[in-house]
């Protein structure tokens, strides 16, 4: 069973990769958290299919308190993080309790933030029940809440201490989620990892190697949170497609994409804006639309008016004074950082990318 160290200055912590270990999950923890009292912070769609495992397996006994959210984006915010927050004070949870966060990239960035918060920080386990939790989100610290102004703009970098990412959990993982985070996997091949791009370009989703793509991806995102924990640096290029998948995530609500759909859309984009800048060719970004498409993520863009999605840009918390950073692809593998592109080519890359697939459908 594969378990990946991610060095941080606070400490290091395993993330554990494998299948079917949730039943025996406390003997996967570290010895000090072992015999910790736990809050278990899940959705009631997790809690309800995998709940009485998570039980057995890491808390017989030990569980102060099961709080659930409702499932979706909406349970990321400041009212929730207060009611949770409210509830573990009163069930006289202190200083050493843990969070459980079990569930998928929602769960794990509203617990995280419960977690950062609680009586100045209390220490955190990140159970991802998503592929796209186990591939990106649970790893590295980041947490948060949304706010109306922004996506995940309240928040912390608040470590776990382990990562326990049991794949057996996704066979209940409806496939429209798998494919979203799928995306944030292809990401790392992305960014470098040539044998994951490969594998992943060499075969239909159905037939990836699960286990061997989650280790891949954690190993990549491990390698840059232990070189940039904070994201002065290296870790910005993670943000690959997400400058627009943002924006388009936040102007239809976050009703209209899954994050990884969101961010496949911003990685196209990406793909057209290199291509204006004389940095990417015009198969590099029909290998990777092809690629989506044959993972069968739907290609679609709002009727949004660009100048609404640029505006969004401009609050995003990745812009710097209003000046938007993003990561371009140089060619397949390799990206770079670009601020101050001008918007005539960021509004061209937009119109080329739209007249490319399937667009303009209503919200
Ligand atoms: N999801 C990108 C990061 O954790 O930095």
């Amino acid at each position: 069973m594969p378990t990946i160290r991610v060095e941080t200055s606070p400490f290091s912590y395993p993330v554990v990769v494998g299948s079917g270990f949730l039943r025996k999950s406390r003997g996967k923890l570290p010895p000090e958290l072992r015999n910790r009292s736990f809050v278990i912070i899940s959705d009631e769609t997790v809690w309800g299919l995998h709940g009485p495992g998570l039980k057995t397996g890491l808390v017989p006994g030990r569980a102060e308190a099961i709080l659930t959210v409702t499932p979706g984006e909406g349970a990321k915010s400041m009212a929730e993080a207060n009611r949770l927050l409210t509830a573990m004070l009163q069930a006289g949870c202190d200083r050493k309790t843990c969070v459980v966060a079990f569930g998928g990239g929602v769960v794990g960035d509203l617990a995280g933030f419960v977690a950062a918060t609680f009586m100045r920080g209390v220490d955190l386990i990140q159970i991802p029940t998503t592929l796209l939790a186990m591939v990106d989100s649970s790893v590295g610290g980041k947490v948060a809440v949304n706010h109306r102004l922004g996506k995940n703009v309240i928040g912390a970098f608040h470590q776990p201490r382990a990562v326990l990412a049991d794949l057996e959990l996704l066979e209940t993982l409806p496939s429209r989620q798998r494919t979203a985070g799928a995306v944030e996997a292809v990401k790392y091949g992305l960014l470098g990892d040539s044998r994951l791009l490969k594998h992943c370009l060499s075969r239909p989703l159905a037939d990836w190697d699960m286990p061997r793509v989650v280790a891949a991806s954690v190993r990549a995102k491990a390698a840059v949170v232990a070189q940039d924990e904070k994201e002065a640096g290296p870790r910005r290029r993670l943000n690959l497609g997400h400058t627009l998948g943002h924006a388009l995530e936040s102007a239809t609500r976050y009703r209209r994409y899954l994050h990884g759909e969101a961010v496949a859309l911003g990685t196209l984009y990406a793909f057209r804006l290199a291509i204006g800048l004389g940095r990417a060719s015009e198969s590099d970004y029909e290998c990777v639309a092809r690629l989506y498409r044959t993972m069968g993520v739907p290609l679609q863009l709002p009727r949004t008016p660009f100048r609404r999605l640029l505006e969004l840009m401009r609050h995003d918390k990745k812009a710097s004074r209003g000046r938007l950073l993003f990561i371009v692809p140089v060619g397949l593998g390799v990206v770079e950082e670009r601020i101050d592109v001008p918007d005539r080519v960021l509004q061209e890359a937009y119109e080329d990318l739209k007249s490319r697939i399937e667009g303009g459908t209503p919200e």
